[in-house]
């Protein structure tokens, strides 16, 4: 017989692993139980089972920079719920997600007109490389078919979006299933150059000539898209060096290839800028969003695209579908309801701004965990930084997992990847939690050997 829910012994199904869960070590979870459950969350805090407290360093997952629990969106959920709680998004609109088309073409650079509706970070990356290849072929230029990636990015989990990605243990699994013509330029970030900068590399402008290798090995005539993140997140803040973007887009240009921007972290505010685009003052043909846009409270994720791909698209019969692509869950009522609340507060409390005035806050806190002796790189820009810790002998990664695991039991939530402790607070946190969240990791890291 199932147990009741209010009984319902949660420590121990965990330990059955039942819950199967997702870039998890699963046995490791199961060993430390509810220390690793959230039971609840409230502004820029989390509270586990355990009853302990933790400041949410990385706003969830990158998404939650209103924080949580604000009863402004419980009310909109509520409130669409009950007028329009799913409807169709093929053949059919909803007028709630057709202003949010609007809405967030209003955000983007001028020339990026047209939104195409998905549910996550990884479907838009995959949607935006299949309209690049649509885009080319419906063109007469079918032959471009490469998708050119970049070393240590991350575009999710799809196939698409994992081929053009560059995160070794994402790809080494699933070798056989690569889609085929992709290939990597090299990342800017180098160490012995650009170790502990602030903002902007100054070093790094020229690593974007890679491009043009990769494009002189395949043939510019065989390459659909380049895909980017403007800053690469998940791989630990790498920031793209002064005058790096804007000779992507001008290779990209002369070249008649696609760029594409990831802006799945880097969109709505991160960078204390509507897009990263806007604050490095490059435009791309294409912009994926997700995450921030409802603040991960529903699951919302799209594409932004010129007027002259949307254009394209729109040829042939017109009792044809131009685009044969989409989700059950496209441009979902709900969460399209959710995003507008969300972007009226950031507008009503000034969020974007807030988020540009606390970047000097954490640059500062952040840079100063330099002198520890295990603190290897720091890096920031906007309200992101990156820390790479100095790796244990013959025990890659130990020395951040058990970071992690300090944090929770001390009142952090952390992000720890690798030998990288990625930081990306709420927009509402205030500058004193943000120096007592860098002054808490000062102390943990001293606690570690
Ligand atoms: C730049 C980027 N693209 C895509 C994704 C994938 O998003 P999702 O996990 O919503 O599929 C992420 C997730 O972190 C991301 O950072």
């Amino acid at each position: 017989m199932s147990e009741l829910k209010n009984e319902f012994d949660c420590a121990r199904s965990l330990k059955e692993g039942r819950y199967w869960m997702p870039f998890t070590a699963n046995r490791r979870v199961k060993e430390q139980g509810m220390a690793r459950v959230l039971e609840s969350a409230s502004g820029p805090y989390y509270t586990t089972a355990d009853g302990v407290k933790l400041f949410d360093t990385l706003s969830g997952l990158w998404c939650s920079p209103l924080g949580h629990a604000d009863p402004r969106i419980s009310e909109t959920l509520k409130k669409q719920a009950d007028t329009l709680d799913y409807a169709p998004g093929f053949q059919l609109a909803n007028p709630v997600t057709v202003r949010l088309a609007e809405r967030i073409a209003n955000m983007a650079p001028a020339g990026l007109e047209h939104v195409f509706f998905a549910n996550s970070g990884s479907e838009a990356a995959d949607t935006a490389l299949k309209a690049a290849i649509g885009y080319h072929r419906l063109r007469g230029e079918g032959g471009r078919f490469r998708l050119i990636g970049r070393e240590r990015g991350y575009h999710g989990v799809g196939l698409g979006g994992m081929s053009v990605g560059g995160i070794v243990p994402n790809r080494k699994m699933f070798a056989t299933i690569m889609v085929p013509g992709v290939d990597h330029i090299r990342h800017p970030y180098d160490h012995a150059r650009v170790a502990f900068s602030k903002g902007q590399p100054e070093w790094g402008a020229e690593m974007a000539e890679d491009l043009e290798r990769v494009i002189a090995l395949h043939d510019a005539s065989t390459i659909a898209a380049v895909m980017v993140e403007p800053v690469q997140g998940s791989t630990g803040v790498l920031v793209p060096p002064i005058g790096y973007l804007e000779r992507l887009r001008e290779i990209c240009t002369k070249h008649g290839i696609l760029l594409i921007f990831d802006e799945v972290i880097t969109g709505f505010g991160r960078m204390g800028e509507n897009f990263a685009s806007q604050r490095f003052g490059v435009k791309p043909d294409m912009i994926t969003f997700a995450k921030a846009v409802t603040n991960g409270i529903v699951p919302m994720g799209g594409v932004i695209v010129t007027d002259e791909i949307y254009n394209t698209f729109m040829t042939g019969p017109e009792n044809a579908i131009e685009f044969a692509h989409g989700y059950t869950y496209s441009g979902h009522p709900l969460a399209a309801a959710v995003a507008h609340t969300v972007l009226d507060i950031m507008e009503e409390e000034s969020l974007i701004a807030r988020a540009r005035s606390l970047e000097p806050v954490l640059e500062e806190a952040i840079h100063s965990l330099r002198d520890l002796p295990i603190v290897h790189d720091i890096r920031n820009i906007g309200l992101t930084a990156g820390v790479d810790l100095k790796p244990r002998k013959d025990a890659p990664g130990a020395r951040c997992l058990e970071l992690f695991e300090k944090g929770l039991k001390n009142g952090l939530l952390l992000r720890c990847t690798g030998e990288t402790i990625s930081f990306g607070p709420p927009f509402i946190s205030t500058p004193e939690q943000l120096r007592d969240m860098v002054a808490t990791v000062r102390k943990l890291i001293t606690e570690l050997d």
